[in-house]
């Protein structure tokens, strides 16, 4: 009898510190829910906020740099279609990975772990904003497989700086220049100019001399160019493109 009594109070004492531990678990991996969580906030602070804005909500400083607007982070209906994955390797290769992407990555300077932290911050700033506005990623990279599409996003990347986005040769990094890059919207100019012309002066394949824009060479390739040449030629006929 007195046996059995000891051991009903053994296990007693036994679920109630397992009741107890448990309860210290929970604490302890809340607290460190918020540390990842105030870590990825801080990171996203200093490597995020210039362009996404400091709520994410895509108004950051310097969100005309690429060309196209940041996306909006705290949108719930776009966000949900990105995996954890998907975002990870967003932050570190940017349009390596994603070629339809107008964002660079930043492997450089955020290490895996800190990547994601990001990951699990954003996870927490999602609101309700209705269904999205956008094509989905997914539509996104099906669009790219269009030279005319994959043309206007390289474009953009590798010849608006200059250019302008709209052709109008007075893109950011036109200030500074003295030889002022042609106006790849003007029709007059563009009627003289066939997709092989665009091609060869891109890769540098008339004489030397009577150019002043850099030579892509290797960085960007023919299929590149091909696209972009193509996109090129539209520039003149839609005066506002994106
Ligand atoms: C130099 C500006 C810039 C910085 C810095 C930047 N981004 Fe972006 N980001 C963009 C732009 C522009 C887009 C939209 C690209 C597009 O739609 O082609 C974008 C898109 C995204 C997307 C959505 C991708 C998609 O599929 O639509 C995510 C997620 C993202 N950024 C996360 C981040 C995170 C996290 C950081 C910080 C580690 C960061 N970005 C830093 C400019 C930036
Ligand atoms: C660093 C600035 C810069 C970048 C980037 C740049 N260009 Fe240019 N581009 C110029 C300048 C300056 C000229 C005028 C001088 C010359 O012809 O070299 C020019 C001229 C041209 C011309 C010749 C038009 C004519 O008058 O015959 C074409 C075509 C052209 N660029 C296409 C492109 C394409 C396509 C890209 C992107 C792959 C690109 N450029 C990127 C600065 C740039």
């Amino acid at each position: 009898m007195k046996n059995i009594r000891l051991s009903k109070r053994k296990i007693l004492i036994f679920f109630c510190s397992i009741a107890i531990l448990s309860i210290f678990t929970n604490q302890y991996i809340l607290a460190q829910d918020d540390e990842r969580i105030k870590r990825g906030k801080e990171a996203y602070k200093k490597h995020c906020s210039v362009c996404h804005g400091k709520t994410g909500s895509g108004d950051g400083p310097g969100s005309e740099i690429s060309g196209v607007p940041p996306r909006d982070l705290t949108d719930k209906a776009y966000m949900s279609l990105l995996t954890d994955d998907d975002i990870f390797k967003i932050i570190l290769y940017g349009e390596e990975v994603f070629p339809y992407l107008q964002m660079p990555g930043r492997d450089s300077e955020i290490e895996e772990s800190i990547s994601w932290d990001i990951v699990y911050y954003l996870r927490t700033i999602t609101v309700d904003k209705g269904p999205i506005k956008t094509p989905s990623p997914q539509e996104r990279a099906e669009r790219f497989k269009e030279p005319l599409e994959r043309g206007k996003i390289y474009y953009i990347r590798y010849c608006s700086p200059c250019h302008g986005i709209s052709g109008d040769g007075k893109g950011f990094a036109a200030r500074g220049l003295v030889s002022k890059p042609s106006a790849l919207n003007d029709p007059v100019l563009m009627s003289k100019l066939t997709e092989q012309d665009i091609f060869a002066h891109v890769k540098g394949l008339k004489k030397k001399g009577d150019r002043k824009m850099p030579i892509f060479g290797r960085t960007i390739t023919k299929d590149m160019v091909n696209a972009i040449a193509i996109y090129v030629k539209t520039l003149s006929t839609t005066p506002d493109s994106p």
